[in-house]
């Protein structure tokens, strides 16, 4: 079993073209390959919700900090087609740097307020990198949905974002954070922890489900985070870049519970940096919110 691979924008449009005619509506999901089973749920809910689906693999220099990141990046492109295939997927759209980005290539898409905090504050320069790749897959593609992990909140918020300013028609799906048994998010980083490490890890997302529970019950917000951050680095992360509370959509800080919410967090473990979020509800929806951590932190650390 194998799929298709189109290499240029052209190949990718004549085999759009030909779904279009059929009446077929079309999904794409967009990745960086190295595929894990994260990766992989958000092709099989491509899967379910269309009826052709396109996964793109494309390491984007645009959204690394350090060449030296861009470079170790895996490149796994059969082994990936090897994990793709059984699923289903109907297109891999695998385009390089230069069909990408030709020789003067000069446009950037940058979506202000969502860019600059949290992770963009450590990482400048990322999130435009993010934006303007997506613009183009969108653009390339014209699927009618795209999906995105939840894993990377801000990134999925920025995209959101992104399709509703430029008028670009498509439906953005998020889809949750896939977890290991032990509740730790799925990430191709989290291969390079040492066993050590790898023991401590779960404990970002555990600290970070107690404390959206906490909060949501009523804790006072600020000692209740800088207990947080205090519990993560006794824990044995090097370093926290952030944690916070933030607004759902537009991501800026909140004061009080107010309207829907999310815990974010960035740290370091040795040399390996970890993202993870989760939701909160506001005060007085409490009940249902805490049935509904209860079923998330349940499915989460299954
Ligand atoms: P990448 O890191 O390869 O991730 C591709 C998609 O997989 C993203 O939507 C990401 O949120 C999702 N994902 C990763 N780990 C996940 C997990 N544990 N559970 C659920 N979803 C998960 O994100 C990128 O690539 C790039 O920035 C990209 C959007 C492709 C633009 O270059």
């Amino acid at each position: 079993m194998s799929v298709a691979i189109a290499r240029t924008v052209s190949e990718l449009r004549a085999v759009v073209a030909q779904w279009r005619r059929s009446g077929a509506t079309i999904g794409i999901v967009p990745t960086m390959g190295a595929l894990h089973d994260g990766h992989l749920s958000l092709v099989r809910k491509a899967l379910e919700r269309a009826e052709r689906v396109i996964v793109t693999l494309f390491v984007n220099p645009k959204q690394f900090n350090s060449p030296a990141d861009l470079i170790a990046y895996p490149r796994t492109e059969s082994e990936d087609a090897a994990k793709l295939a059984p699923l289903g997927t109907h297109l891999l759209y695998v385009p390089d740097a230069e069909e990408m980005y030709p020789a003067g290539f000069a446009t950037v898409v940058s979506v202000s307020g969502i860019s600059e905090c949290l992770c963009g504050a450590f990482r400048p320069g990322h999130f435009n990198g993010v934006a303007t790749v997506v613009a183009k897959l969108f653009l390339q593609a014209g699927a009618d949905f795209a999906f995105f992990g939840e894993k990377d909140f801000q990134q999925l918020q920025l995209v959101r974002r992104l399709v509703r300013d430029l008028d670009i028609p498509i439906t953005i799906v998020p889809c949750p954070t896939v977890r290991e048994a032990d509740g730790l998010a799925l990430s191709s980083r989290n291969v390079r922890l040492s066993p050590a490490q790898r023991a401590i890890a779960p404990k970002l997302a555990s600290v970070l489900l107690d404390t959206a529970e906490r909060l949501a019950r009523g804790s006072p917000i600020l000692p209740t985070l800088d207990e947080a951050r205090a519990t993560i680095l006794a824990a044995g992360y090097r370093e926290l870049e952030y944690l916070e509370l933030r607004g759902e959509t537009d991501l800026q800080s909140l004061a009080s519970l107010d309207r829907p919410a999310r815990l974010l967090a960035a740290a370091w473990l040795g040399d390996t940096r970890l993202i993870d979020n989760v939701a909160i509800s506001p005060i007085g929806s409490w009940s249902g919110a805490r049935s509904s951590l209860q079923s998330e932190a349940a499915q989460q650390l299954r």
